[in-house]
């Protein structure tokens, strides 16, 4: 077997973590983690090295097996994407590597948050983010999705803070250290922790949420329906095997919307909307507790596996939560921001693939829209080609099949083949996988999404942009979803004095809702309607989540006056956002730091 993961220095093919057990103090005078981990290994070749992935930590000592006798090892140079592979000379019967070890205060998964940060404004809180490599900036490990370990871990940080895990809380001992569990083996970008002043409301014997106090109430009512996800996700693919499902909601500069770590869902606040409108991200990361976290993909390149699938599963959620045409109006959403991200990358880009060739680039680079709307389109046309009923088999015995293991796109269409094709050459000229996974753009043949209530949305759209005087009930029935693409189906040439006429009819600038503000922003932007200006700098001051962040920051430089706008902005927002998100807009507004 060659080694297929790329974006890692270890040698997990011949040498492989079972287990850590995890001794971790986290200090926010410092801002550094410091402790051991005691990685227990199968050392499948007899090798006598054993290498790790690490970035920016400082290792003080190692030792080996249960006495941890010490062992010399070495630091590669720093590689600024990968880190630093870490090599350790071991012994052919080591069982047990333990590793002493700091972060940097500058460690990429970490964000420091001062209490000015966070909601309450009176403790500080730190939250970490492993996808995809930067586990390896907290935890010494091999950082590869390829390989699953089970895990425990004992924290202690400031007396005054809960701790929380990407596992199962253990039963205190001592009321200092905080202890967890994972008993099923899972790979490194989904380990997690994050101290703050947090507190649980349950919302089921296994759903709750974890919170600030502050904004605790508003959430658990935003996710009430969680439990009734969590059953409609059982019915169509099969038992949950995480024990919990809780989430956790931080503070507005987490960079995502949500992120499936086992046990513990981390969420963005500007899913409190309010109106329960975009729970849809919450039906998401459950969706991954099968696509991702239970079948995983082995590398980056196969990331459409996770999140194609997971958006396949989290639409048939809604479709159950909601209805059909709810569903079909996230996958016509979804489909066009996938059109969006296909002009952006060029319709002959390599990255219009399904799957990706990452080697020596960041695979952030690779995780695009493609992943998720055209991996979609390709199930969902498998789902057509076949019917429901034979797909959603084919999908329980492949969750089956695969559960706690890593596969590659290859491994994937061998079993579709096997499984659901057997050698229909009809069938295999419908589905027409080859194409749509190693070729660049959407397949001539793809059914696209179409949503009667989006086509209201247009009908109504056209009225009033002809006369804006127009009234209609239909739009007191709309979701969130339809007043964005609505607000999409506006053309770039109107006047001020209509977007003006228009944003007093329907206050879009004094949106509670992340998601039309910010689809209103970019119009507003791309139209120079400055009056938002001062919105603009809000939004981007106190909002860090990368999906609306570095848009709005691309729309600003792409606009007349906008870039000096952008940067003057940025230059104070920016210690306000996680490293992905930085990262991004760093790149973008060609900032050296
Ligand atoms: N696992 C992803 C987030 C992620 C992707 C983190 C790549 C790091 C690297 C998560 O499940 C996700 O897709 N979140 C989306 C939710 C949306 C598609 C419903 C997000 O954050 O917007
Ligand atoms: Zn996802």
């Amino acid at each position: 077997m060659t080694k297929q993961d790329t974006h890692t220095f270890s040698n997990y093919l011949k040498v492989v973590t079972t287990h850590i057990d995890l001794f971790l103090h986290v200090d926010f005078n410092t801002k550094t983690i410091t402790g051991k981990a005691i990685h227990h290994i199968n050392n499948l070749s007899q090798d006598s090295v054993f290498t790790l992935d690490t970035y920016d930590l400082a290792i003080s000592k190692i030792g080996l097996n249960e006495n941890e006798e010490p062992i010399s090892f070495k630091l590669d140079n720093k590689n600024n994407t990968l880190g630093q592979a870490l090599h350790i000379n071991i012994k052919k019967d080591t069982k047990t590597v333990s590793i002493y070890y700091e972060t940097s205060s500058n460690a990429p998964a970490l964000q420091w948050l001062n209490s000015i940060q966070t909601n309450g404004k009176s403790h500080p809180l730190l939250f970490t983010q492993s996808q995809a490599i930067l586990a390896r900036s907290w935890i010494p490990c091999q950082d590869t999705p390829s390989v699953k370990f089970t895990w425990s871990a004992n924290v202690t940080t400031d007396k005054q803070l809960a701790v929380v895990m990407s596992g199962i809380k253990q039963e205190a001992k001592n009321k200092e250290v905080s202890r967890f569990e994972m008993t099923n083996p899972v790979p490194s970008y989904l380990l997690a922790l994050c101290c703050g002043n947090l507190k649980y409301k349950a919302v089921s014997k296994r759903c709750g949420i974890y919170a600030e106090p502050e904004v605790l109430d508003k959430a658990h009512s935003e996710f009430i329906h969680v439990e009734d996800m969590v059953t409609n996700a059982e019915k169509l693919y099969g038992k949950y095997l995480w024990e919990q499902f809780d989430l956790l909601v931080l503070p507005s500069s987490f960079p995502f919307g949500g992120m499936e770590n086992p046990c513990l869902t981390f969420v963005t606040p500007t899913l409190l909307a309010g109106d329960r409108s975009l729970t849809n991200v919450v039906a998401h990361e459950l969706a991954h507790s099968w696509s991702g976290n239970l079948v995983t993909n082995a590398t980056w390149n196969d990331f459409w596996l996770n999140e194609g699938f997971t958006v396949y599963f989290e639409r048939r959620i809604m479709e159950e939560i909601e209805d059909k045409s709810y569903a079909e109006l996230l996958a016509y959403l979804g489909y066009r921001e996938l059109l969006k991200d296909i002009s952006k990358l060029g319709n002959t880009s390599k990255d219009t693939c399904l799957k990706l060739q990452l080697e020596n680039r960041d695979p952030d680079d690779g995780m695009t829209l493609i992943a998720y709307e055209k991996g979609f389109l390709f199930l969902k046309n498998i789902e057509l080609a076949v019917g429901r009923k034979r797909w959603d088999t084919f999908i329980r015995t492949y969750f089956n099949k695969f559960a706690f293991k890593s596969i590659s796109t290859e491994v994937f269409l061998a079993y579709l083949s096997d499984e659901l094709i057997k050698g229909d050459s009809e069938l295999i000229k419908r589905i027409n996988a080859e194409q749509w996974v190693y070729q660049t753009g959407i397949p001539a043949t793809a059914i696209l999404p179409k949503s009667t209530r989006f086509d209201a949305v247009k009908e109504f759209a056209g009225t009033y942009i002809a006369d804006q005087t127009t009234k209609s009930a239909i739009t007191n029935n709309w979701t969130s979803h339809e007043w964005v693409l609505f607000i999409m189906s506006l053309p770039n040439t109107m006047s001020i004095s209509s977007i003006e006429m228009m944003d007093a009819q329907f206050g879009f600038s004094k949106s509670h809702n992340a998601e039309i503000l910010f689809a209103w922003l970019v119009f507003a932007i791309t139209n120079n309607y400055e009056r938002v200006n001062p919105v603009i700098r809000e939004f981007l001051m106190s909002v860090g989540r990368r999906k609306f962040v570095e848009p709005l920051f691309r729309a600003l430089a792409a606009s007349s006056k906008g870039k000096e706008f952008a940067i003057s902005i940025y230059n104070e927002a920016r210690s306000n956002y996680h490293f992905v998100t930085s990262n991004s807009v760093d790149e973008l507004l060609k900032k050296e730091h």
